[in-house]
């Protein structure tokens, strides 16, 4: 379980979250939709303690994140897999190294260890064979891929995505939705998932949240939300349908 309580967090004099409350349930899927620059990647950030609130907490399995103590803070971190909004590849580096360097960082495997679990994810993201491959020679809907067999490498507990579909033309997001969706079924990570998208949000969320002016305004499952007569969720469902 994910709770985030009472969250603010402002950049000078300008309040970005004021007091997020949000708990997400063991196995499920939260979606957090909202505008662009409303916060959402900040939110990830101070879930996975790369940024610290000004006030508030959040619970990763009933722990508080520990902001403070850095060594704690890099093992918490290995319980997550994180997709990055912009795949955010080493271009140097093959995609089988890429998907193995947490793997080569922070466990004791060895070399064909490593490159075994390498091979297995990115059949499961279906890139059997790309190993070898360096990120330029790769398509947008690919690098989400690799991105993703990264993300699930070290088996985490907890996934964020980060604009699962952004940048990708409406079928590659389609199947890049698809894949996230079969991933949370099989694997049943505890997840949180940020985007503006809505068709990419009632895919792949057990349930929808939405962050709206530094708090959030609505939380529900997909029929709930479809069905809400909350008008701050009317107008961001109707600002993209059609
Ligand atoms: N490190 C930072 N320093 C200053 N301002 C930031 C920083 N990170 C984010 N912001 C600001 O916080 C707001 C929310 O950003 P972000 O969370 O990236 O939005 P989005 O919802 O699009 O992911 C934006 O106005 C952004 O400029
Ligand atoms: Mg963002």
């Amino acid at each position: 379980m994910i709770e985030i309580k009472g969250i603010e967090k402002s950049f000078g004099d300008h309040q970005v979250l004021a007091g997020v409350d949000l708990t997400v349930g063991t196995g499920e899927t939260m979606v957090i939709l909202g505008r662009s620059g409303c916060g959402k990647s900040v939110l990830l950030k101070l879930v996975i303690g790369l940024l610290k609130p000004d006030s508030g907490q959040v619970l990763v399995g009933g722990e508080p994140v520990p902001y403070d103590r850095p060594g704690d803070l890099f093992r918490m971190r290995g319980k997550f897999g994180m997709l990055f909004q912009a795949a955010a590849l080493f271009d140097s580096l093959t995609v089988g190294e890429n998907v193995g360097l947490g793997l080569k960082e922070n466990t004791s495997l060895n070399a064909g260890e490593i490159s075994r679990r390498v091979k297995e994810k990115l059949l499961t993201v279906g890139l059997d064979g790309a190993e070898f491959l360096k990120p330029a020679e790769l398509s947008g809907g690919m690098k989400k891929r690799v991105g993703l067999a990264r993300a699930l490498a070290m088996d985490p507990e907890y996934i964020l995505y980060d604009e699962p579909t952004t940048g990708l033309d409406p079928v590659m997001g389609g199947v890049i939705n698809e894949l996230i969706r079969d991933l949370q079924h099989k694997f049943r990570a505890t997840s949180i998932a940020v985007t503006h998208d809505i068709h990419s949000a009632f895919r792949i969320g057990d349930r929808i949240a939405l962050l709206h002016e530094g708090r959030i305004v609505h939380v529900g499952t997909v029929a709930e939300t479809k069905a809400t007569r909350n008008p701050v969720v009317e107008e961001f469902i109707e600002g993209q349908s059609g």
